[in-house]
């Protein structure tokens, strides 16, 4: 798939939802449940992150058995991670951050790759290499709605994703800014209701979600 396919298939992505749920499983018996939860509540993309032994299961989980869920994979750091994700059947991945290495390795994958950025000289370098979607992160703690909508005026060609430190309160001052497709974020899916298999409950916070207005 060319770059520019690629960037076509993240901007599709971005656009199913006003949020991402960011999440990060334990148990993946657990991973079926709830992404027929968020897709249930109207939030079919969904990204669960590296930073478990779980996470790689869940993924396959969902992907096997989970109709109308668009799984991804966040917390890519490197090129093994890009690989293992799409063997997973990843349809896209998420990095915190970027590094030249994994940037090579993106535009080798079949992988849809969503970079993150937090300084306008990361933005400008991810889009010299062609990504007009990325995410901003961590997008409170690195400047938030002031940061990304100062961002507007001279970066028009960047649509972002600002995931960190966002809750379903604060994220309609970032999705009424013209440079963000929708937010990121973790309060979806709670540990304590994934750990109790409150299925039901993480429907009602995707519910919620679903409902943000961009
Ligand atoms: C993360 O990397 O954990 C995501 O940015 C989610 O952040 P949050 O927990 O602040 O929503």
């Amino acid at each position: 798939m060319s770059n520019e396919a690629k960037q076509a298939k993240v901007a599709s992505t971005l656009a199913l939802a006003p949020v991402v749920p960011v999440v990060i499983i334990e148990d993946a018996a657990k991973a079926v449940g709830m992404a027929r939860a968020l897709v249930a509540g109207g939030i079919p993309a969904i990204e669960v992150t590296l930073r478990t032994p779980a996470a790689l299961d869940a993924v396959r989980a969902i992907a096997a058995e989970v109709e109308g869920a668009f799984i991804g994979v966040g917390t890519v750091l490197t090129a093994r991670d890009l690989e293992a994700a799409l063997k997973a059947g990843a349809k896209f991945a998420v990095s915190p951050g970027s590094s030249p290495r994994l940037l090579d390795a993106a535009d080798d994958s079949e992988l849809p790759l969503l970079p993150g950025a937090a300084t306008s000289s990361e933005a400008m370098e991810l889009l010299e290499r062609g990504y007009r979607f990325q995410k901003f992160f961590p997008a409170v703690a690195a400047g938030g709605v002031k940061l990304i909508s100062a961002w507007a005026s001279p970066l028009p060609q960047i649509t972002f994703c600002p995931t960190g430190g966002i809750s379903l309160a604060s994220a309609p001052e970032f999705l009424a800014l013209p440079n963000v497709a929708c937010v990121g974020g973790s309060w979806l899916t709670p540990a304590d209701k994934l750990a109790a298999g409150d299925f039901a409950g993480i429907e009602a916070l995707a519910r919620e979600a679903a409902q943000l207005k961009r």
